[in-house]
């Protein structure tokens, strides 16, 4: 039984460690030393070769160390490799901080006040209770679901939209293509949690835009692939959106002239919403396997149709 982790150094080897104490049975590679190629079974990895199948012959499944599968290609891997994403609850974590440091910051106009501290202007804004502002999460899988769950305690009037329908108590839910306006219309903050498929890809457009209300904020958690760039600059320049909060770009990073980095509505990090730590993770992969030899259903195996 042979693992191939192509990851960072640090984690790379935390990985194998984890591996050599708890499960001496399942010999870990660390990339580029690869070995015997024919003897890679499990692939994991959060940036992987293009022709994976093709050098590893004997390939069964590839772990993505990431909650978002969209950096392998699904229609180049044969059927019989399964995919799985990672439902680290380190990564649920670490979404839940950032959602809740980015809904207070947009709730309590954290921006604003540090434009006005940059121009030595002292003034103050009506404070707006949570109950008042409509705060919703586009993708209700489990990091929607735990980013609502986070945001209920302070409450903020809360919705979601996914596509399929969902029941999340205390969150007013929306599904399909055609609830989509309704669910716009009423988010004055909207977080993008979505998986990147392509019925996802670009779904941050101008159209979306003007279905929020007037001087909406957003923040995208997701892809930069769901943001058409230029829409969200023209939507800025109106007032239509008010302020922006971006953990993902289409290119990562920027290039140095991209008109995004002084921004003085865009607030920019980079890709640092969650990331898999092997210490909380290891647990759920090593169950994966021990699943995956016993011939049972893995968790987190994607459907390829749907693409997540
Ligand atoms: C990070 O973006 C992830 O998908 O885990």
């Amino acid at each position: 039984m042979t693992l191939l982790f192509k990851v960072d150094d640090a984690r790379a080897h935390d990985w194998k460690s984890l591996f050599q104490t708890h499960a001496p049975d399942i010999e870990v590679r660390l990339w580029p030393d690869i070995g015997d190629p024919a003897q890679i079974q499990f692939f994991a990895s959060w940036q992987p070769p293009a022709d994976l199948h093709v050098q590893f012959p004997n390939l069964q499944v590839v772990f993505a160390t990431s909650a978002g599968v969209d950096q392998f290609d699904l229609s180049a891997l044969p059927e019989h490799i399964e995919v799985v994403r990672m439902l680290d609850p380190g990564i649920a974590q670490g979404i839940v901080e950032y959602v809740c440091f980015a809904v207070l910051s947009l709730h309590r106009e954290i921006p604003l006040y540090l434009d006005q501290q940059r121009q030595h202007h002292w003034q103050t804004r009506p404070l707006i209770p949570a109950r008042q502002r409509r705060v919703g999460v586009m993708g209700l899988g489990n990091l929607g679901i735990a980013a609502l769950q986070s945001l209920r305690p302070f409450g903020f009037d809360l919705s979601g939209w996914a596509r399929s329908e969902k029941h999340i108590e205390g969150v007013r839910c929306f599904a399909g293509d055609q609830q989509l306006i309704p669910f716009l219309n009423q988010c004055d903050l909207l977080i993008c949690l979505l998986p990147l498929t392509a019925d996802t890809r670009g779904i941050l457009n101008a159209k979306t835009f003007a279905a929020l209300p007037h001087g909406a904020r957003l923040i995208n958690l997701g892809r930069g692939g769901h943001l058409v760039e230029s829409d969200l600059l023209d939507a800025l320049a109106t007032g239509q959106i008010e302020q922006a909060i971006l953990d993902v770009l289409n290119d990562e990073p920027p290039s140095q002239n991209h008109p995004y980095w002084d921004h003085p509505r865009i607030w920019l990090t980079p890709h640092i919403g969650a990331m898999t730590s092997p210490d909380s993770a290891f647990k759920l992969l090593l169950e994966n396997i021990r699943r995956h030899q016993r011939g049972e259903p893995m968790q987190g195996a994607i459907a390829r149709d749907v693409g997540y």
